[in-house]
Formats: structure tokens, C-alpha cells, sequence
């Protein structure tokens, strides 16, 4: 090992630190679709189509948004522990599911604009319980504009005026769903258990009562009765999230940005949840896709709100990180 080696990569013990940290991304039914080769000095994430969500999925698009949340918390997690994340995204043409390679270099002073982002990924988890109306509202939704420009995501608020169309799309998309076997039985595979390390557990799903107070939101299996927040009915801002195009590039940057939006929300004392039980039919897509500026394309919807600081939802465990990672060492230099 040569001395330069020293400071254009983090030793193994920071990556696994640094990924253990980025494995509390959120991801659609906390499927985490993500994998990570490294070998000694540069870190690849691949997506895992073996946990694509066919039915709900069948495209990948959610996977993808999930894979670039992952990156973004990598990212966040590498600047932290004074690591640089050059981020080249699919490098390889010929390989799709190699989402981005991640290159490094030594960054001592980068924490004052993150660390805030970087606390907050202990902290955010999904709430589904109704919220209150978020403090300090139109300070937050000016920051994570900002957040989100960098990766061309526009984030656009959904006025109260117009919520009443996405509460009627929400019973279509549920009404739809309800005789589809193949989503349902999907949908009961990966929700509703207990003590799993992937999935959404029970512990963070709603009762029939609390959801009946939430009007756009995602049909689970309802969690056993309980009447949390009993005094409120939803409150909470929308925004979309939306691209000027529809490919794997943008979902990637897409989210990036969620994870972005999440994060600085969480760091404001904010409750968030992301939405796309609306985005994934085309009826119901297209219903977003007439309250944000044409021609943009809804990707991702997300509910921010305040919550009343009791009884804040168990966040989903996550898988180890020995099964995510792998750790391949790079091939010898050729000799001259
Ligand atoms: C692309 C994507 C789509 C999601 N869609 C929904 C949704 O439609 N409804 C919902 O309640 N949560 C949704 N979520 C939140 C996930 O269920 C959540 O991130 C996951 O269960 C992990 O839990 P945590 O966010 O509390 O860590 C989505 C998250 C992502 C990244």
C-alpha cells in the first residue's frame, strides 16, 4: 500500500458504518431493493430486482426511487465520517442494475450544512397517524426546494382547495385494488408482520380508526384497534414530487431528493409520509399530473405535518448489512 491509498479511501470498518447508517433509507414497503459491492476503493450500488414489486411495480420506477433514497443517506453518512461521495450514476450502459458508483475523497469541513440532515436519519421514520398543520411551513418548503433543485425534482404543494380530488383519487386507486389478488397478495406478503427485519410491520401500520381520520394514504392491512391522535383529522401539507421525463436516471434522482425533502422535514421537528399508492395507476397519476405545473410527471407524493409528540410509530428493523453488502477485493495491478 502505497501512502496515497491513505487518503482517497475510507478504511472497511467506515464503510460498514457509513452503509449501517444508509440502510435506514426509506424504501417502498421497506423492501430495501438495494445492494453494495466494495472493493477497497470504490463502492457500487446495484438495485436487487429480486425484490421488484410486480404488481404494484411492475417497471421498477419505486425501486429505483428507493435505491437513490439509499444513495443519498450514503452520501450524507460518507460526509459525516469526512468522506466526499463522488456519485457517477450508471456507469455501465450495458449493466442497468448498476445504479451508481461511488468514488471518495478526504472532506474535513462539510458538516455544517449537513449535520442537521445527517441526525436526522436516527430520527425519521413513516408516520401514518393524522397530523397537525407543520410549524413553520413556508420556511420549510422554501429549504427543500432548494434541497431538491440540484437533481431537477420539482417540488410542487398541492393547495388545500385541490385535496378533495386527491382524496377521491385515493378511494378509485383503493377501489381498484381491492379484487386485484395479485397486488393484494403482494402487499399481505410484505406488510403486517411482526419482528421482521424487511417489510412494515405491524407496529408501524394504523388502525381502521386512525386511517379513517387520514384521507390520502395507502390501503394496508389494518393494524388491531386503536384510536391514536384521536382528537385530529389529517392537517398535513402535500407536495409532489415530480420530473420533466420518466426515465431511470430521474427515478434515481428522484430519490435522492426524497431523501433529501424527509430528512430536512425530520430536522424541523417534522412528521413526513410518502405517498405512491396514487402514482402507480395511471388514473389516479393523472389526476396529480393536472395540480402541478404541465408538463411535469407526479413521481413521488409526500404528507408533512406536525405531530403531537406521544406516540410516534415504531420504525420498520432493517436487514443486516452482511446481506447488502459485498466486499470484493479489487484485481491485482498489472505488472509492466
Ligand atoms: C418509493 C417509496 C414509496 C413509498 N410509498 C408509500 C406509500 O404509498 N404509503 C406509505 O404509507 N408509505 C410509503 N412509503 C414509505 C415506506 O413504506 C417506508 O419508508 C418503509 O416502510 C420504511 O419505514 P420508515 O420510512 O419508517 O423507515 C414509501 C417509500 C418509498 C421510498
Amino acid at each position: 500500500m502505497n501512502s496515497s491509498d491513505h487518503v482517497t479511501r475510507p478504511d472497511l470498518q467506515t464503510v460498514r458504518l457509513a452503509l449501517m447508517l444508509a440502510g435506514r433509507a426509506p424504501s417502498v414497503h421497506n423492501t430495501q431493493p438495494w445492494r453494495w459491492v466494495f472493493d477497497g476503493t470504490r463502492l457500487q450500488l446495484r438495485s436487487d430486482t429480486d425484490r421488484l414489486l410486480s404488481s404494484a411495480d411492475p417497471l421498477g420506477r419505486q425501486l429505483v426511487i428507493s435505491c437513490g433514497a439509499v444513495l443519498d443517506h450514503a452520501r450524507l453518512a460518507f460526509l459525516s465520517m469526512g468522506w466526499f461521495a463522488e456519485v457517477t450514476r450508471f456507469p455501465d450502459p450495458n449493466l442497468p442494475e448498476h445504479l451508481a458508483t461511488l468514488e471518495f475523497w478526504p472532506w474535513p469541513g462539510a458538516l455544517n450544512t449537513t449535520a442537521a440532515r445527517v441526525r436526522a436519519i436516527h430520527q425519521r421514520h413513516t408516520d401514518r397517524l393524522p397530523m397537525q398543520a407543520p410549524d413553520g411551513w413556508l420556511d420549510a418548503l422554501s429549504a427543500v426546494r432548494e434541497l431538491a433543485r440540484p437533481h431537477h425534482v420539482a417540488i410542487d404543494e398541492i393547495p388545500d382547495s385541490s385535496r378533495h380530488r386527491l382524496a377521491a383519487a385515493t378511494e378509485h386507486a383503493t377501489a381498484l385494488r381491492r379484487y386485484d389478488m395479485r397486488y393484494q397478495t403482494e402487499l399481505h406478503w410484505w406488510t403486517g408482520h411482526s419482528d421482521v427485519q424487511e417489510g412494515i410491520p405491524v407496529a408501524a401500520l394504523v388502525s381502521d380508526a386512525e386511517a379513517a381520520r387520514v384521507d390520502i394514504g395507502r390501503a394496508f392491512p389494518s393494524a388491531p384497534y386503536s384510536a391514536r391522535r384521536a382528537d385530529l383529522v389529517d392537517q398535513a401539507r402535500l407536495v409532489a414530487l415530480s420530473t420533466l421525463g420518466e426515465s431511470p436516471s430521474q427515478w434515481l434522482h428522484t430519490g435522492e431528493a426524497l431523501s433529501e425533502v424527509l430528512l430536512e422535514c425530520t430536522a424541523r421537528g417534522l412528521s413526513t409520509c410518502a405517498l405512491t399508492h396514487i402514482t402507480e395507476l395511471p388514473t389516479s397519476r393523472s389526476v396529480v399530473a393536472e395540480l402541478v405545473p404541465h408538463p411535469d410527471i407526479p413521481q413521488v407524493l409526500i404528507r408533512i405535518g406536525t405531530a403531537p409528540e406521544d406516540n410516534t410509530p415504531t420504525p420498520p428493523h432493517r436487514r443486516p448489512l452482511d446481506d447488502v453488502l459485498d466486499i470484493r477485493p479489487a484485481p491485482p495491478p498489472r505488472r509492466a
